[in-house]
């Protein structure tokens, strides 16, 4: 198998946990490098929908061993919980390896979150506040704790009474908020450690020692391309690099073993949390009426367009071919797998952005300047639908009624890329795959 990253190709939630799982079996590695649990990719195993927040969606297979790379920020909490939650569900977690360089998101770090949120007011970010921009912020500084730092209790303390000697400061003097002592941290994360402890490993020599010997690595991109900490839409953005590129900083592998990329695009876009947004369909609570909202309201209930990390409502809109664009361009794509074809199937006709409109210029292009895309006005084209019509047991391209293979045939044009899977429905088996896909394996 070619070595493949998989990249949300928009704003985040594209379907990642779902093609994960479904590809996943044909790898000997499905690794993740980066985010953390602000990510809520979901699987649906034997009936069940399962949400995964920080172990890789390749957990479902035997044969493929989980990673969590260095890139990724750890909530030892949650990863703890998931891991009980998995072994619930008949799933183990026995082979999951953890990188020793992966940070950890410590009890402040969701303070801090929160806070800056807090003090933000109306130019909140709406962040998923579990901690990840205070984590990579601490990263960034050099002031971070590492897994590896849980292996020593000395050095633990050590690292937290350095780290709390910063951190109670700031938590009390700016925000007036509770301070943490090193023992009641201690008294909260070393069980973690010790449960950890078998799991975490050099994953930097494992995966380069798996490629020397042929093996083959997914890598699963968490958030999404207008999400990344450069690429995105700053400073509506997370912090860390959900584009390609992570995955080579993200786990230790050199960029030219990655052979293809996958990007992930629902057939119409979606966003949580605030930020520009040209395709927005608004709900009535965010200024939309008339038609817009009715499109807006349709698209999130057909699309179930409800977070899973934080069960906030998903901002809807139209399918954005400039971002589409930008996907491609950023992260190199390869192919694209398209979600959620079947949401659209309620509609008359299907808008597409093509370009922008601001200040009586044209943008085919992702604009340079952020307050060009705050004000930009979608250009449409509008495309006839197949209203009427379940796709969602379609299992090969031709059986798609013909405008739906019309607006998958478009997509690929005005994005310049090749959509080698498109996805009916949400369960594993609800996906067409293209015959060049299978072929090039
Ligand atoms: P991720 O964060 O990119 O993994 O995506 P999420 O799991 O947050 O959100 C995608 C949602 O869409 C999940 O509820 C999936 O079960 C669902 N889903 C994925 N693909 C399809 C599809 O083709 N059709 C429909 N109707 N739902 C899908
Ligand atoms: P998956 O992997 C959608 C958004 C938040 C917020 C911004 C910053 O499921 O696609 P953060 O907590 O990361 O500092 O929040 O990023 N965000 C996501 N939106 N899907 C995600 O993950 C997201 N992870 C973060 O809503 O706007
Ligand atoms: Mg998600």
């Amino acid at each position: 198998m070619a070595n493949t990253v998989l990249v949300g190709a928009q704003w985040g939630d594209e379907g990642k946990g779902k093609v994960t799982d479904l590809i996943a079996r044909d790898y000997d590695f499905v690794v993740r490098y980066q985010g953390g649990n602000n990510a809520g990719h979901t699987v649906i195993h034997g009936g069940t929908k399962l949400a995964l927040h920080l172990m890789p969606s390749g957990v479902m297979y035997p044969n493929a061993t989980p990673v969590i790379g260095n890139g990724v920020v750890i909530d030892p909490g949650v990863l703890v919980k998931e891991m009980a939650m998995l072994q619930a569900e008949g799933i183990s977690c026995e082979n999951l390896k953890i990188s020793c360089d992966a940070h950890i998101i410590m009890p402040y770090h969701k303070d801090l979150d929160g806070a800056d949120e807090k003090r933000l007011g109306e130019n909140q970010i709406g962040t998923t506040k579990r901690g990840i921009g205070p984590c990579y912020q601490d990263k960034a500084g050099r002031k971070g704790i590492r897994v590896q730092d849980l292996m020593d209790e000395r050095i633990f303390r050590l690292k937290l009474k350095t780290a709390l000697s910063q951190k109670n400061l700031i938590l009390e003097k700016v925000y007036g908020l509770h301070t943490y002592s090193v023992e009641e941290i201690c008294e909260e994360y070393l069980p973690y450690a010790k449960i950890l402890r078998p799991y975490m490993a050099e994953t930097t020599q494992l995966l380069n020692d798996a490629l020397r010997e042929g093996k083959s690595i997914l890598f699963e991109g968490a958030q999404g391309t207008l999400l990344d900490i450069d690429h995105g839409t700053y400073p509506f953005v997370t912090s860390s690099p959900c584009c390609a590129g992570g995955a080579a900083t993200g786990t230790g592998v050199g960029p030219k073993a990655i052979n293809r990329v996958l990007g992930i695009q629902k057939a119409y876009v979606t966003r949580v949390g605030a930020g520009p947004f040209p395709t927005e369909q608004r709900f009535p609570e965010d200024g939309g009426s008339g038609e817009e909202a009715e499109i807006g309201e349709k698209l999130c209930a057909v699309g179930h367009e409800f977070g899973v990390t934080t069960g906030r409502k998903r901002r809807c809109g139209w399918f954005d071919a400039v971002i589409g664009r930008y996907a491609v361009d950023v992260n190199g794509l390869t192919d694209v797998a398209l979600t959620k074809l079947d949401v659209l199937s309620s509609f008359d006709t299907i808008k597409v952005c093509v370009a922008y409109e601001c200040d009586g210029k044209r943008y085919d292009y992702f604009p340079m300047q952020q307050s060009v895309l705050f004000h930009a006005k979608p250009i449409y084209e509008e495309l006839p639908g197949w209203k009427g019509e379940d796709i969602t047991e379609c299992r090969s391209f031709e059986e798609l009624p013909a405008n739906a293979q019309a607006y998958v045939k478009h997509l690929e044009d005005i994005c310049n890329v090749r959509i080698s899977f498109v996805s009916v429905g949400p369960d594993r088996d609800q996906t067409i795959v293209r015959d060049w896909y299978r072929e090039e394996d």
